[in-house]
């Protein structure tokens, strides 16, 4: 019998992604007890916190530099430690060791299969992904996935808990290498990157391409709907039979591209180029500013999913 009630969640590794995590569970009345070995770091956790939403009371912020004194009385852990796999097995073979089975124990990991890093453990059934968008403590997107040794209460619990906490979570079936968001946005990203590299666009216009055009559609609905709209009322089936020829011959044209040294020294050239005398720090607030308000309005529009 896995965990019905949550109440004292562990973060293991409070960089980019645990911080934010951990801002995100003490906004929903979490007691979270935060672990991360480097120096400083319970100092760096609580600044970020409070930088992340000033009106947050830290009372409920435990830290302990050791994860298994982290993880004593917790009911959910949400592991954010650095991506190397030798590194998320010993972890959570460790984790596995130190608390009762019933605690879902669940990695934010990009790459890392929970098959791979669920192997060292002795009771690998509650043990799975979570896989965050950055940053957690806005975007609602958290990607489930169970290994080979996952059982289906816990991937269900894990789901109920995080639709329970206002995440929206995707079930993957099976497990794949960047999941499903990551493996979309790759596929954008190398004929954006394509593009540039051609000369066809600048990386301005190409992100002016997305920023000021199908971005703003995919905001609010994905690329099925989004489809099915274009569609008319034949909907996705007559758009397919309508335009899909034409898409098959740019699909057969797009580009293949490597991130070597000299596509890096480009991309980033480039788009420096494009900031200078801008702050960015300034379109990253404006940016979470904006996605907050447009979260708040899709809340209030109940047609969307
Ligand atoms: N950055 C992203 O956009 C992003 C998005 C989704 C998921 N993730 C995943 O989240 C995880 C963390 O990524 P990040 O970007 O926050 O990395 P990060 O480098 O910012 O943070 C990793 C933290 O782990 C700490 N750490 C090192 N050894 C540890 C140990 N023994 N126990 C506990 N903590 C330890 C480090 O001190 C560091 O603070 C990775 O698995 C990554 O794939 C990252």
């Amino acid at each position: 019998m896995l965990q019905q009630n949550i109440k004292h969640i562990g973060v293991i590794g409070t960089g980019v992604i645990g911080t934010s995590w951990a801002t995100y569970f003490l906004s929903k009345g979490f007691e979270v007890t935060a672990s991360d070995p480097a120096p400083g770091a319970e100092k760096s956790l609580r600044a970020a916190i409070a930088a992340n939403d000033p009106t947050l009371p830290l009372n409920l912020l435990h830290f302990e530099s050791d994860p298994e004194k982290a993880v004593r009385d917790v009911q959910f852990v949400q592991e954010n430690g650095p991506e190397r796999l030798a590194f998320k097995q010993e972890l959570f073979k460790r984790l596995d060791a130190c608390t009762d089975p019933s605690v879902l124990l669940i990695s934010s990991s990009s790459g890392i299969t929970p098959s791979e890093f669920q192997s060292h453990a002795k009771y690998p059934a509650r043990i799975l992904l979570g896989h965050p968008f950055n940053p957690p403590h806005l975007i609602p997107l958290v990607e489930v996935c169970g290994g080979k040794a996952t059982s289906e209460e816990a991937i269900q619990q894990t789901l109920a808990f995080y639709t329970a906490i206002g995440k929206k979570p995707i079930r993957l079936n099976k497990e794949m290498k960047g999941h499903v968001a990551n493996r979309l946005q790759a596929a954008l990203w190398q004929e954006a990157f394509y593009l540039v590299q051609q000369g066809v666009a600048s990386p301005e216009d190409v992100d002016l391409a997305i920023s000021q055009g199908p971005g703003l559609r995919w905001a609010l609905l994905g690329p099925f709907l989004n489809l099915y709209l274009s569609g008319g009322p034949g909907g996705i089936k007559h758009f397919l039979e309508h335009v899909g020829p034409s898409i098959q011959t740019w699909l057969n044209d797009l580009g293949k591209i490597e991130i070597n040294d000299e596509l890096i020294v480009l991309l980033s050239k480039n788009i420096d180029g494009m900031l200078e005398g801008k702050d960015i720090s300034k379109i990253a607030e404006d940016r979470n500013r904006v996605l907050l308000a447009l979260m708040n309005m899709k809340d209030k529009a109940e047609n969307l999913p």
